[in-house]
C-alpha cells in the first residue's frame, strides 16, 4: 500500500479498497476537543483488520450539545460511541443502563446502543486491568497510585473490584483522594489508605507495592516530572511501573524506571486495551490488540507525536 505524508506530517494511506457504503456501521467519539484523538486510528485500524464494515469518526461536542449527540446517536443508529472530556460523567443521565463498574465510578467513556437502548461502561477501567494481566499475568497484592482524577477512579475501582488486598493513594488534592476511597469502602477484602503528597511520607507503602501507577498528568507532553518526586530507593526491585500518560511513549517516569532496571507498562497499553476492551463490547469479538497498537505507534511516529 502507497503511504504519502500530508503537509502537517499525518501519514496517509493511498488508493486502499475499503469502501463506505450506505450499509457501513457508524462508531464514534464525542468529546471536545477531539481533533488530535488516536481513537479513530485505533478502531478504523482494527476493523479493517477485520473485514468488518464499520467506521469510527470524531464529533466535536461540547457539554451544551451531549442531549443532541445521544439523539443523534439514537436516531441515526449510531451502534456505539466513546465519550472522552468533558462528557464522561454528564452523558450518566442519558442512559438507560450503567455497567457495575461505570456505576461504582460514575464515570462512562464507552456506550453500546442496542436498538435505541444505551447502556454505559467504563472500558478505563476493564483495559487497565486487560493491560496490568497482559503483563503481569495475576493481580499484583498491593498497588501505589499516584493522583485521584478520573483515571485514577477507573484503576483503584478495578482493582477493588478484583481483590486487590491493598491500594495506597496519594494526590496533591488530598480531598478527592479521600472521596476516591469512600466510594471503594464497600470492598471489605481491599484496604485503601490515603497518603499526603508528600515524597518523604510515601516509602513504606512504595516498599509494600508490587505496581506503581501514575493517574496524574505529571509528564503529559513533558510536562512536570514525576520521577524527579518519587524515592525510588524504597521500591521493590520486582515491583511494576506502570505510567497512564502516553504522550510521549516514554515518559521521564518511564525512562527512570528502565534505567534502574524495572519492568515498565507505557500509557498506550491502557489506551489499546480500553480501546479493546469497548471493541468487545461493541461486536461481541475479541479485538486485533497488536494491528492496535502498531497502527498507533506508527502514526505518533510519522506525525512526531513521540
Ligand atoms: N492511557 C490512556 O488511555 C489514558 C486514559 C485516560 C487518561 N490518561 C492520562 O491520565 C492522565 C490523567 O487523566 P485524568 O482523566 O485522570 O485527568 P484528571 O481527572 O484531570 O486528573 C488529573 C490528575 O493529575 C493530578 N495533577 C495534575 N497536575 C498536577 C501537578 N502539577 N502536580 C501533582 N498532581 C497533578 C491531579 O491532581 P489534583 O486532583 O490535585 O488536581 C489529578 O490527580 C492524563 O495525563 C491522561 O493523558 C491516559
Amino acid at each position: 500500500m502507497e503511504e504519502r505524508r500530508s503537509a502537517n506530517g499525518g501519514a496517509h494511506k493511498m488508493g486502499h479498497s475499503r469502501i463506505i457504503s450506505g450499509k457501513t456501521e457508524i462508531y464514534a467519539l464525542f468529546g471536545d476537543p477531539v481533533s488530535h484523538s488516536l481513537s479513530p486510528i485505533i478502531y478504523n485500524s482494527a476493523f479493517e483488520h477485520e473485514k468488518m464494515d464499520k467506521v469510527y469518526i470524531v464529533f466535536k461536542v461540547g457539554k451544551d450539545d451531549i442531549k443532541l449527540a445521544v439523539d443523534m446517536a439514537r436516531t441515526f443508529s449510531i451502534k456505539g460511541f466513546n465519550l472522552t472530556m468533558p462528557l464522561k460523567e454528564e452523558i450518566l443521565q442519558y442512559l438507560d443502563e450503567l455497567s457495575p463498574e461505570a456505576e461504582l465510578i460514575g464515570a462512562v467513556n464507552c456506550v453500546k446502543n442496542g436498538g435505541g437502548k444505551l447502556t454505559g461502561y467504563n472500558t478505563d477501567s476493564s483495559g487497565f486491568g486487560l493491560s496490568l494481566l497482559s503483563k503481569s499475568g495475576k493481580y499484583p497484592s498491593a498497588v501505589f497510585i499516584f493522583g485521584a482524577g478520573g483515571v485514577s477512579k477507573a484503576v483503584a475501582a478495578h482493582l477493588a473490584m478484583n481483590k486487590v488486598g491493598k491500594i495506597y493513594i496519594t494526590n496533591r488534592n488530598q480531598g478527592r483522594a479521600l472521596s476516591l476511597a469512600d466510594k471503594l469502602c464497600c470492598f471489605k477484602q481491599t484496604q485503601v489508605e490515603i497518603l499526603p503528597w508528600e515524597s518523604s511520607k510515601w516509602g513504606n507503602a512504595l516498599s509494600e507495592s508490587d505496581a506503581i501507577v501514575n493517574c496524574t498528568s505529571l509528564g503529559m507532553n513533558n510536562k512536570g516530572d514525576l520521577a524527579a518526586l518519587v524515592p525510588w530507593q524504597h521500591i521493590k526491585k520486582d515491583a511494576l511501573i506502570y505510567d497512564t500518560v502516553y504522550e510521549p511513549l516514554e515518559t521521564t517516569f518511564l525512562k527512570k524506571a528502565s534505567e534502574l532496571n524495572f519492568d515498565t507498562v507505557r500509557g498506550t497499553s491502557l489506551l489499546i486495551n480500553q480501546a479493546a476492551a469497548a471493541f468487545n463490547i461493541w461486536t461481541g469479538r475479541e479485538a486485533p490488540v497488536e494491528v492496535m497498537k502498531k497502527s498507533v505507534e506508527e502514526y505518533l511516529n510519522a506525525t512526531c507525536r513521540i
